[in-house]
């Protein structure tokens, strides 16, 4: 019904008199994980970009990112001229403080820690590591919209967020994302950055910085229609998983064969996965049922399978970042072999929130005995 309202209105873009879908979805957007400023993009990877661009970071510079993540966390950085680092991640499937600590240059800017499958990092530690050496935190909460991490929101802690709203994502609508801040300058060098650099069509208002070249990455009203239907349903389901999650949990916490992964935040988790001793008893349990898929079986969620980043391959030549980078920069396969170690032996639980709690319930109760 939104979308039929979207084209009656004749007003398909986000600029003029209609509806005004996609601003109403960033006001609503803004108090669901209270946010200052959000700005609807068409994609989770453009809402990196545009974020990175906002925050000025360029040619020169290092972004640390897991080396557990989908591969556009370690491209965005790329498109914005400066070098992804990769970093381990910990059990909790979340980048090491530890080792962010470790990757630190005077060459590096910014952090872009990212809540995977839904669990989020250790922001207290980030934060505090960002502080003390100066660094902008971006976080990639693209899976993980409407996530908690203690009394805030995923993609409202750091400096700047970025949702993804594609298929596979808690609000779905295909394609799209979002840039979230707090800062002001931010949120209008982003929202410039993604309609050309623009001062037109409404955008002269609270212009904070003469116009620099910027992309396309707008979003249609169909999309924001969608969106504030799609929100709407957040909050519900959110609440399902964490209450399955909580049930499925307790059951698993009492199995020989594993143990259930560690979380930053075990009052609000809405992510389970276990941890097996080794790898062989983790392939062994994704046999069951569908319920368990092994992390390193994920794809391009898995720096290895970054085939032209890890060949620091560019559209042009010239184009090339590691070309102007501020020192040599190697991908090699071993590079975060920690990382390889824990994606090799976990698996990712399926909640099931199709089927009743007492089916999933026995499943993982035979599982864990
Ligand atoms: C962690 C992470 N970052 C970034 C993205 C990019 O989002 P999109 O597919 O909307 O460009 C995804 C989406 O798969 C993701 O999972």
């Amino acid at each position: 019904m939104a979308v039929g309202q979207a084209i009656a209105d004749g007003q398909m873009i986000r600029y003029g008199t209609g509806a005004n879908f996609t601003a109403r979805f960033e006001e609503e957007l803004c108090d669901y994980i209270g946010a200052g400023h959000a700005l609807t993009v068409n994609s989770g990877t453009n809402a990196l970009v545009a974020a990175l661009a906002a925050a000025g970071i360029g040619p020169g510079d290092e972004v640390l990112v897991p080396a557990y993540t989908w591969m556009s966390t370690a491209v965005a950085p790329v498109q914005v001229g400066a070098v992804p680092i990769l970093v381990d991640i910990d059990e909790t499937l979340t980048i090491d403080p530890e080792d962010i600590r470790r990757k630190i240059t005077p060459y590096t800017r910014a952090i872009i820690p990212v809540h995977m499958v839904n669990a989020p990092c250790d922001m207290d530690a980030i934060l505090s590591i960002a502080k003390e050496h100066g660094l902008i935190v971006i976080e990639d909460a693209c899976q993980a919209v409407g996530v908690r991490y203690k009394d805030k929101y995923c993609g409202a802690i750091g400096d700047l967020g970025a949702f993804s709203f594609n298929k596979f994502k808690n609000v779905n609508i295909g394609e799209g994302g979002a840039v979230i801040t707090n800062d002001e300058r931010y949120y209008i060098r982003a929202r410039s950055y993604h309609d050309l650099g623009s001062m037109i069509r409404g955008h002269g208002d609270r212009m904070n910085e003469p116009e620099f070249i910027g992309m396309n990455m707008k979003v249609t009203e169909i999309q924001g229609a969608m969106l504030r239907v799609q929100l709407r349903k957040l909050k519900p389901v959110m609440r399902q998983m964490q209450k399955r999650r909580a049930e499925l949990a307790g059951i698993l916490d009492t199995a020989k064969d594993f143990r259930v992964t560690p979380h930053n935040d075990l009052a609000h988790a809405v992510s389970l996965s276990v941890l097996a001793p080794t790898k062989e008893k983790a392939i062994a349990l994704t046999g069951q049922r569908g319920v368990f898929n092994r992390l390193r079986d994920s794809s391009k969620h898995v720096y290895t399978n970054w085939e032209p980043l890890m060949a620091k391959r560019t559209f042009h030549p010239k184009m090339n970042p590691w070309s102007w980078a501020k020192r040599e920069i190697t991908y090699t396969p071993d590079m975060c072999a920690r990382t390889l170690d824990i994606l090799d032996r976990t698996c990712i639980i399926n909640l099931g929130l199709k089927y009743p709690a007492p089916l999933m319930q026995m499943v993982a109760r035979k599982l864990a005995a």
